[in-house]
């Protein structure tokens, strides 16, 4: 019979760009006013890469706090999954280029596209590795520069966006240890692929003048339309993992859900009928930075000693797709 491994989160890592893209600084370039995004969003701030950035920079940089805190040294890494809609180029994949960054190479590296649930999607392939023992310490991470795929003019979209990366190593754990991945539940639902979208540079409506004219290169999104099914099938998935371990939210010391509005995780949290407490949220410092908002909100909590080694952790996110999924773990 083959031997069962279980993983586990051995070490995070964020880098978010320097420079800060204020409400205020938006008032001043859209019809906007800091009072309507704080109040319909809960953003204040966010991140905007330089000209220069690509997505495998902010990577790399979260990559390196990552293996730090993971305390193994880049050559263990034995597979690397990247989360992006906004990758370096269409292609190839931005986990091969972060690859060579780190000097590595004869192993698995590939992009993972599910929208903002990209990273519990990564996450859930690397628990499926680790379980079969093919690896030992998947990289796996979220990293979004929005801010180039972003319509400055549409302030329906604009002042949502921010850009950054969050790094997670997910290692094989030893047959004593108490932390581990519990479960994790994916899940998608395509009727809805076109109220979140980034329309031309595919093979649906290849690059032209035109394309880039009318601006179909940039984040479309019906964002009211989307708000509802947010809630719904993030509660549902997280439902699924707690149901199916015998769980209940009165377990769970820490929730940690995508940050695209703080309404959503507000909702969300009421109906789960989980403490205010147990909800980590940033959303207020970085905005929505897609696939990175977990494992950037996963890194903070683990760095301001919020949570600890033991606790019960959910994650859950949703997004373009439609996409949505779950991740129980004990830190
Ligand atoms: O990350 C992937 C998944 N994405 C999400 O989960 C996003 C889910 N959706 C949302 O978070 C919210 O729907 C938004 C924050 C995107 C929008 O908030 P909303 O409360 O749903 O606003 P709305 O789109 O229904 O628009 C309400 C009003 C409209 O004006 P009228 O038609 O009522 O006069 C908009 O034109 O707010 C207006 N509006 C703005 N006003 C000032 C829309 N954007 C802005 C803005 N500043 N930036």
């Amino acid at each position: 019979m083959m031997e069962k491994y279980f993983a586990k989160i051995s070490g995070t890592g964020m880098y978010v760009p320097e420079k800060i893209l204020t409400n205020t600084d938006l008032e001043k370039i859209v019809d906007t006013s800091d009072e309507w995004i704080r109040t319909r969003t809960g953003m204040s701030e966010r991140h905007i890469a330089s000209k220069d950035q690509a997505a495998t920079d902010l990577a790399y940089e979260a990559t390196l706090k990552a293996i730090e805190s993971a305390r193994i040294k880049h050559r263990d890494i034995d597979m690397i999954i990247c989360a992006t809609i906004s990758g370096d180029h269409p292609f190839p994949s931005t986990a091969c280029i972060l690859q060579k960054k780190l000097g590595l190479r004869d192993f698995p590296a590939f992009d993972v596209s599910a929208g903002c649930t990209g990273w519990i999607y990564a996450a859930n392939i690397a628990k499926q590795y680790i379980e079969n023992g093919i690896a030992e310490n998947v990289l796996v991470i979220g990293v979004e520069i929005l801010s180039k795929i972003t319509n400055y003019d549409d302030r329906n979209t604009c002042v949502l966006f921010g850009d950054g990366a969050g790094a997670t190593i997910i290692s094989r754990a030893e047959p004593k240890d108490i932390s581990r991945l519990i479960d994790s539940d994916l899940s998608a639902d395509g009727t809805y692929y076109d109220l979140l979208i980034q329309d031309a540079g595919g093979s649906r409506k290849p690059a032209t003048k035109e394309t880039v004219q009318e601006n179909l290169h940039t984040v479309y999104m019906e964002g009211n339309k989307i708000f509802k099914l947010a809630i719904k099938s993030m509660y549902n998935t997280c439902q699924k993992v707690l149901k199916r371990n015998h769980m209940d939210t009165k377990s769970i010391d820490w929730l940690i859900t995508h940050q695209a509005n703080l309404r959503i995780i507000d909702a969300l949290g009421k109906k789960l009928k989980i403490d205010e407490e147990k909800v980590f949220i940033n959303i207020e410092k970085y905005g929505n930075t897609s696939s990175a908002t977990v494992p950037m909100a996963l890194d903070e909590a683990i760095r301001e000693n919020r949570i600890r080694h033991g606790d019960l952790v959910l994650l859950a996110s949703f997004g373009a797709g439609l996409t949505s999924g779950s991740l129980l773990f004990r830190m």
